[in-house]
């Protein structure tokens, strides 16, 4: 295998010019490498780089769906035949073994078989949706799903989580993750809420660049390429259904949607994903308004654009704006789109594409810009020179790994919402009732695009620790008595110092997450019914990707703790916070609604006329609501605008017994903008650490680009711009005024 891999990489080095132990000379710039190996590519050999395709098309009966081994017919006709240049697993395609072993002996078979059979050695790039771990490969470890990190407002941390993910996706052959995902949550509806860092685009951004940023590390060298996925405003679907027309004013796209794309091409990121919704009846695949216009001239991305599932065909037999498949390619590829995710048939794709070249109807440099891009990104990632991976240490680098990453990240992402009597933290509890199914649910701790796309397969059991497990292990002398039916679980209750009632939705992914309640399944509620009538006090813990709407349960609880899905350390997370070895953190990255019929509700409302002001935002839970053990003080807020910014300075104080993380926002608000904006937008946020009795002053340096409005009529559409004049700066119950000259 050695030998055989000294001759690959000979003629590779040699046509590239540029591996300083063939060359000797100076290392040529990427650019001009990369430029070489375009100038050698028949047109052929370019669009088989502007292809991916499933795993599955590698498999089996080449047509895509089922798990086996590959298949040497299949890799011939798409890898040789047509040149294919990227492969990727779709959520839940693991080889027939899922193991880390078997997943790299996977990628470099294909990797291998590429390299050997393609006249120019360009090595594939495989892609995996690694959204919280490496969650299709069992063993790996799994991390709270996006929403649970945005509640423990440490973008530090999730650079950390990206950065450990990245060694396990690395550590498996894999060079590109399609993460991380950079919507904003604007309605609970939607089945992707849960992936997404929260609702305000400042938060969104911060944690969205240091993902980023924590995958690709300082150059790509040790990291994966990133994606920016959806490109852009596919969580404003109406009604929260999953791929279906987003109505935006483009005031809305610039200031609300946009952001925390600008923030992923800022930091760097590889590639973006397009969208599979339309925004204002044009479909974002077709758009080149979007995907060259704003994404390429106004954010200045110079990376790949990858489309989603199967959506370029979509523009042909779902959306009927194309008269055929191949009107389809033409009006994607033209808009910008650089590579299909076909992803089941890369030859035909190929074949229709080198059609269209040569019939005049996609220019030559169109597809060069796409192959160019695509070439550079492989380059960047050091697939020319080690495009493939020592599978026998995949097992020992994968499994097991960052555990106790796991648990902080989890620990940091509970979010204390009541705690009424101080119920917690749990102490001289004599028994203690877990009721609830959720308890020893590890389908519903871990949330969708886990082992398989709609979640963990029934029949397949992940490493984790349950809440039971946890309160268990952490209980101490308290006995634990656990019970899922409601007659049993109140009957226990009433002999219970107190009840552990732990709620959880049923896992899944995109639109079968969809939901129109957003309620308890029938038989949790009666769980948590039953023992509620009892007057034992009740702790409400629940794992969930969005807000439920429970009030009625939540008003009787005593405490409510929201764990959202947070993996493979879930339990002992929970735990660690009821007991009080954690001091809790987190706090609420969306609004919590009282009932379904304000959906959708988010904190940035305008001002308004109505004649009930206060129903405009009146939640159960407001936006960065969250409780600790101690009580946080803010107080001497000064701020002083300077250019487009401005430098905040605030005392933070810890008046509680114990030792905690504050999270201190910081808002802002334009007194003088053109057009209506919120009463308060989060502009920055710092996370202190607090011994008991212990103050800090922190200090922030802050751009002011969060309030930057689009100015015009109604019909405004520009990018956001910061508006001289006066603008009030605000910290807990305190405000300052400054003026932007
Ligand atoms: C899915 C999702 C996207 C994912 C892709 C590959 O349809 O929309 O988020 O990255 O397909 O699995």
């Amino acid at each position: 295998m050695r030998a055989r891999r000294g001759v690959l990489l000979l003629p590779l080095c040699l046509l590239l010019a540029s591996c300083a132990t063939v060359s000797g000379a100076g290392r040529s710039t990427a650019d001009s490498r990369v430029d070489a190996l375009l100038a050698r590519m028949t047109l052929a050999e370019k669009v088989g780089q502007m292809t991916l395709i499933s795993v599955s098309a590698l498999r089996g009966t080449c047509q895509g769906g089922q798990i086996a081994p590959l298949n040497a017919s299949c890799l011939q006709s798409e890898l040789a035949g047509a040149h294919v240049g990227a492969v990727l697993s779709g959520g839940g395609e693991s080889p027939p073994d899922n193991t880390p072993v078997a997943w790299a002996q996977m990628t470099n078979q294909i990797q291998r078989y590429a390299l050997a059979h393609n006249r120019l050695h360009i090595p594939i790039l495989y892609g995996v949706d690694a959204v919280h771990g490496h969650n299709n490969v069992l063993g790996a470890t799994i991390f709270p799903h996006n929403i649970g990190l945005a509640a423990t407002w440490d973008p530090a941390l999730a650079r950390q989580v990206a950065a450990a993910t990245a060694s396990d996706v690395r550590a498996t052959g894999i060079h590109w993750v399609y993460a991380p995902v950079s919507d904003i949550a604007r309605d609970l509806r939607w089945g992707r809420y849960y992936e997404t860092f929260g609702e305000d685009p400042f938060l969104a951004s911060q944690m969205v660049a240091a993902t980023v940023r924590g995958f690709e590390g300082t150059n790509f060298s040790t990291g994966v390429s990133a994606t920016a996925k959806h490109y852009v405003g596919y969580s404003g679907a109406q009604r929260g259904l999953d791929r279906t027309n987003a109505t935006l004013p483009l005031r809305t796209l610039q200031q609300t949607y946009l952001p925390s794309f600008a923030a992923a091409v800022h930091a760097s990121v590889g590639t973006v994903m397009a969208d599979s919704g339309a925004v204002n009846g044009v479909p974002v695949h077709a758009s080149s308004y979007l995907l060259t216009d704003i994404l390429r001239r106004q954010l200045g991305f110079g990376g790949v654009v990858v489309t989603d599932w199967q959506d370029i065909e979509s523009l042909y037999d779902r959306y009927h704006l194309a008269t055929s498949y191949n009107d389809a390619i033409r009006l994607a590829i033209n808009a910008g789109v650089d590579m299909s995710m076909v992803p089941d048939n890369g030859v035909d794709f190929a074949h229709r594409v080198m059609a269209l070249v040569r019939a005049g109807k996609i220019p030559q440099s169109r597809i060069d810009d796409a192959v160019r891009r695509i070439l550079t990104l492989k380059e960047r990632l050091g697939l020319f020179a080690h495009p493939d991976v020592n599978a026998a240490s995949a097992n020992a680098a994968v499994l097991g790994a960052h555990r106790a990453l796991a648990r902080r990240a989890a620990d940091e992402s509970m979010v204390l919402l009541k705690n009424q009597g101080a119920v917690l933290p749990l102490h001289g509890v004599r028994t203690i009732l877990v009721a609830g199914e959720a308890a020893t649910n590890v389908a519903e701790q871990m949330g969708g695009w886990t082992i398989g796309w709609q979640g963990v397969p029934s029949g397949v059991s992940p490493p984790a620790v349950t809440v039971l497990q946890g309160i268990k292990a952490a209980a101490g002398s308290a006995s634990v008595v656990d019970e899922t039916d409601p007659a049993r679980a109140a009957a226990a209750a009433r002999h219970a110092g107190v009840a552990v009632v732990v709620l959880g939705e049923r896992p899944g992914a995109e639109g079968p997450a969809d939901t129109e309640t957003a309620e308890l399944p029938a038989d949790q509620t009666a769980v948590a019914q039953a023992v509620e009538a009892t007057g034992t006090p009740t702790v409400v813990v629940i794992l969930a990707g969005r807000p439920l709407l429970i009030a009625p349960l939540i008003q009787k609880a005593s405490a409510v703790l929201m764990a959202w899905l947070p993996g493979t350390e879930g339990g002992d997370a929970v735990a660690d916070v009821l007991f009080g070895r954690v001091n809790p953190s987190g706090r609420l990255p969306v609004t919590w609604p009282r009932q379904i019929g304000q959906v959708p509700l988010t904190y940035d409302q305008l001002p308004n006329t109505s004649a009930d002001p206060d129903a405009v935002y009146h939640p159960l839970f407001p936006f960065g609501a969250g409780l600790s053990y101690g009580v946080y003080t803010t107080n001497g807020l000064q701020a002083a605008a300077h250019g487009r910014s401005v430098t905040v300075s605030v005392s933070v104080g810890n008046a509680g017994s114990m030792a905690g993380d504050a999270v201190v926002p910081i808002y802002g608000r334009a007194d003088a903008a053109p057009v209506l904006v919120p009463d308060k937008l989060l502009i920055g946020f710092a996370r202190v650490h607090l011994n008991p009795n212990q103050t800090k002053s922190v200090t922030l340096h802050l751009s002011l680009q969060p309030l930057a409005v689009v100015t015009g009529d109604v019909n405004g559409s520009g990018p956001p711009r910061i508006v001289p004049g006066p603008y009030t700066i605000m910290a807990g119950t305190e405000q300052v005024n400054v003026t932007v000259h």
